[in-house]
């Protein structure tokens, strides 16, 4: 079933009472006169800002990465109102498009990475006292910083190696929805998932379970919030023909979870890493999705020893055809979490509002990291980002073997 999601439906309080900043918009008024000094929308002037440059000493580059002119030193110190810095928006609206290739329309807006993503995203869509669905087992920084400070109640989900079992989801959305019309409330309209890498169980969803999410996701319209910290660092593990992250683990298998939550022998609760019980993983660094099958993404290039940028699997933004997939990037583990850069991709209705919301919580993700890494890629070119990111799979893919032999051993000396 089709159904385009109506966005202007679903706004929190705090979402429906965002307008445009009309900051924002007095700063566009004088856009380009670099001779005027903006004070009337606070932008201080630029002649008086301490750096008059910047290069940097980076990994592949023959030559210093430099920031020298006027413009782009000055951006990296001034305010960034809006989406983000424009460079660096082209630069990852072509690295989605080359990833993912959305067919439904979409927009991306910068923020101080994921858990600021996710946390504008909840803020826009969800009331204190609704629910969000997540994973039996979730990242606990977002239910603990982010959900449960705001007043969200969670729904957890059963999982097994593939992921997020899609009967429980059904089940449960249905039930959910049953108590909210009972009770006059609003049911369950966001669904949270780490579809790779996922944190804490480290598995990575299969293309196959993604899709039948989805589909019940459609049957509930519910949105899913797609946290994709880790995406780009999956790796092959060539022995199995099978795609790992660096924080991969084992959770138990899927027929047996799926035949103890049929048998109601399972009850989710929320759990964390503290709270796993050890003998639900057999390691913590080997995982365990089978490769989804040839018609849904190309074949595994074995002449390839890394998924690289084009064969890494599909994502749920990928599959998307009602725009109800809000998809979260984060240069965190690719860049290092310190830039505090990520970006949300999404149903331009939802990115505009997205894009007021940061503007009330930091006026935007840092500038200089923007205009930094903007320039750092640039200078790299798409060929030399491609190496980067390969190599970046190739480092963890060795480590990652290390640990899994030696867990291995482990486990027989026990
Ligand atoms: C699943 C997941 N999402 C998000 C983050 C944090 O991302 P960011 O640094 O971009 O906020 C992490 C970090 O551990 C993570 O594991």
């Amino acid at each position: 079933m089709r159904t385009t999601v109506d966005y202007d439906t679903l706004w929190s309080l705090e979402g429906k009472a965002l307008l445009p900043p009309s900051l924002a918009s007095f700063v566009q008024q004088f856009a380009g006169k670099e001779d005027l000094i903006r004070m009337h929308v606070g932008l201080p002037a630029s002649e008086t800002f301490p750096f008059l440059g910047f290069s940097a000493n980076a990994r592949r580059c023959d030559e210093l990465v430099a920031i020298s002119e006027p413009g782009s030193v000055s951006a990296a110190q001034q305010y960034s109102f809006g989406p983000g810095y424009p460079e660096l928006l082209k630069w990852a609206s072509n690295l989605v498009m080359r990833c993912h290739a959305p067919s439904v329309p979409y927009e991306i807006v910068m923020t101080a990475g994921a858990v600021h993503a996710i946390s504008n995203i909840v803020s826009v869509l969800a009331d204190r006292g609704d629910t969000i669905v997540i994973d039996e087992y979730a990242y606990v920084h977002v239910t603990e910083c982010v959900l449960l400070p705001k007043g969200i109640n969670l729904l957890p989900i059963c999982m097994d190696s593939h992921g997020m079992l899609p009967n429980h989801l059904d089940q449960q959305l249905s039930k959910a929805r049953l108590e909210a019309s009972a009770a006059g409330r609003k049911p369950p309209k966001l669904l949270y998932t780490v579809p790779s890498g996922h944190n804490p169980t480290g598995l990575i969803m299969t293309v196959e379970r993604k899709h039948k999410l989805y589909e019940v996701c459609q049957k509930h319209d519910v949105l899913i919030i797609e946290d994709d910290a880790y995406y780009w660092l999956q790796f092959y593990q060539q022995q199995k023909q099978q795609y790992v992250t660096a924080t991969g683990a084992h959770v138990e298998d899927e027929s047996r979870r799926e035949q103890d939550h049929n048998e109601g022998r399972s009850s989710p609760s929320v759990q964390s890493h503290m709270v796993v019980e050890s003998d639900r993983f057999t390691t913590a660094t080997t995982s365990c999705s089978s490769l989804p099958g040839p018609s849904e993404r190309p074949a595994l290039d074995m002449t390839s020893d890394t998924p690289g940028l084009s064969q890494l699997p599909s994502s749920f933004l990928s599959m998307d055809t009602d725009s109800r997939v809000i998809r979260v990037d984060t240069l965190s583990k690719l860049m290092g979490p310190g830039y505090r850069l990520g970006w949300v991709t999404c149903a331009p209705k939802l990115a505009s509002k997205l894009a007021m919301s940061v503007q009330g919580n930091c006026v935007g993700p840092s500038s200089l990291s923007m205009v930094l890494l903007e320039s750092l890629v640039r200078t790299w070119g798409e060929t030399t980002f491609e190496d980067f990111v390969r190599d970046t799979q190739r480092l963890y893919q060795r480590r990652g073997e290390v640990a899994f032999k030696a867990a291995t051993q482990q486990s027989l000396r026990v």
